[in-house]
């Protein structure tokens, strides 16, 4: 069966980026391929969470991820950091990765901008933890957003210069995947760029219908149509995005065609885009407190998937190092 691997960093909780950008695409993968899905603690330890923050997040994911419908008897579900393969090959992948190509990833760019004070070693190797992450199953495809596509090539060009190096076909390209028609980037609720923690703009999985009303509400819009049929303005196309995904076909369409007859109302759309919303997330918050109170089960759940997964890590370490040329007879 085709090997596939993801992960997600644990910096909170997840929210409805996560959710329809990568983790709707893990339930449904889950079916046909032979899945990894970890949480990616390693990667969130280059903004230097405190620990108690960091432990708590990483129980909450996996509780989430249950809670979403990832199902431990059919993927394995495991934490980065119980996996030390991954450092190992992490390590011979820099080794072929070259300052430049770094440098030039857009994640690493924008994160030294916005960190300006803490542009460590960690944030502009992340692409080559995360080719090692893929790479070590020797998976196929990869379910991400959109905003992941350049780390996906950067695996790709570790993939193919290890092959190169060592002239052997050992490594297979990893491709980005999802099941919608194109990669998808869940906008925010502030009218511009994508949902994202750290931009503040996000619906999370564990907001009470309240809450998620309420950001709804505040979401910003513009006083209307005045011309037929003209282009949305970005804001305003996010809010589509989001009742597109949200809500049933006619719904778009009915707002669509307000819109385009300039009769549309935003306080009605609104409305209706926050009972929507609510109706995908309730049952999952619901699922996320029965199971964020298990701890005996989120324990058994990490620990077969680690060993799980560190089985899979630990038999392409292996012929890593032959490849590379360390000898047996030295261990
Ligand atoms: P992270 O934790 O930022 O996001 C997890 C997943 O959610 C997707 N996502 C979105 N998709 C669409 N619209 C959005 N607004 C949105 N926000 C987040 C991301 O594309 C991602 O798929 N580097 C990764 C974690 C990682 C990883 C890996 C992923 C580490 N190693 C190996 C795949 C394979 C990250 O920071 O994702």
């Amino acid at each position: 069966m085709e090997k596939v691997v993801s992960g997600i960093r644990p910096t909170g909780n997840l929210h409805l980026g996560n959710y329809f950008g990568a983790v709707t695409s893990f339930v449904k993968m889950q079916e046909d391929y032979d899945c990894m899905f970890f949480i990616a603690d390693w990667h969130s330890l280059t903004t230097q969470p405190k620990p108690g923050d960091l432990r708590r997040s990483v129980k909450t994911i996996l509780a989430e991820y249950l809670a979403c419908g990832i199902d431990p008897e059919k993927a394995t579900i495991y934490i980065q950091s119980d996996v030390k393969e991954t450092l190992e090959l992490y390590l011979y992948l820099n080794m072929n990765a070259y300052l430049g190509e770094l440098g030039r990833v857009t994640t690493f760019k924008e994160k030294a901008r916005k960190q300006p004070n803490n542009v460590n070693a960690g944030l502009f190797t992340y692409p080559t933890l995360m080719a090692a992450d893929i790479l070590q199953h020797k998976a196929l495809k990869v379910p991400v957003g959109k905003d992941q596509q350049q780390n996906m090539e950067m695996a790709r060009k570790c993939a193919r210069r290890f092959n190169n190096i060592y002239g052997v076909e050992f490594f297979p390209e990893p491709q980005d995947f999802t099941y919608s028609a194109k990669a998808l980037k869940i906008p925010g609720l502030d009218g511009s760029g994508k949902m994202g923690k750290s931009e503040g703009n996000c619906v999370y999985l564990c907001d009470d219908d309240k809450t998620i009303t309420n950001k709804v509400k505040k979401a910003l819009t513009v006083s209307g149509a005045e011309v037929p049929n003209s282009p949305k303005p970005e804001c305003i196309e996010n809010l589509f995005t989001l009742l597109e995904i949200c809500s049933a076909p006619e719904v778009y369409k009915f707002y669509d065609e307000r819109w385009n007859d300039c009769t549309i109302r935003f306080g009605d759309l609104k409305k209706q885009l926050a009972e929507d919303m609510c109706n995908v997330i309730r049952p999952i918050r619901e699922r996320i407190m029965e199971f964020s109170s298990n701890d005996t089960l989120l324990e058994k759940i990490a620990r077969e998937g680690a060993e799980r997964a560190r089985e899979s890590a630990a038999k392409t370490l292996r012929e890593v190092r032959e490849i590379i040329g360390f000898t047996p007879v030295a261990r």
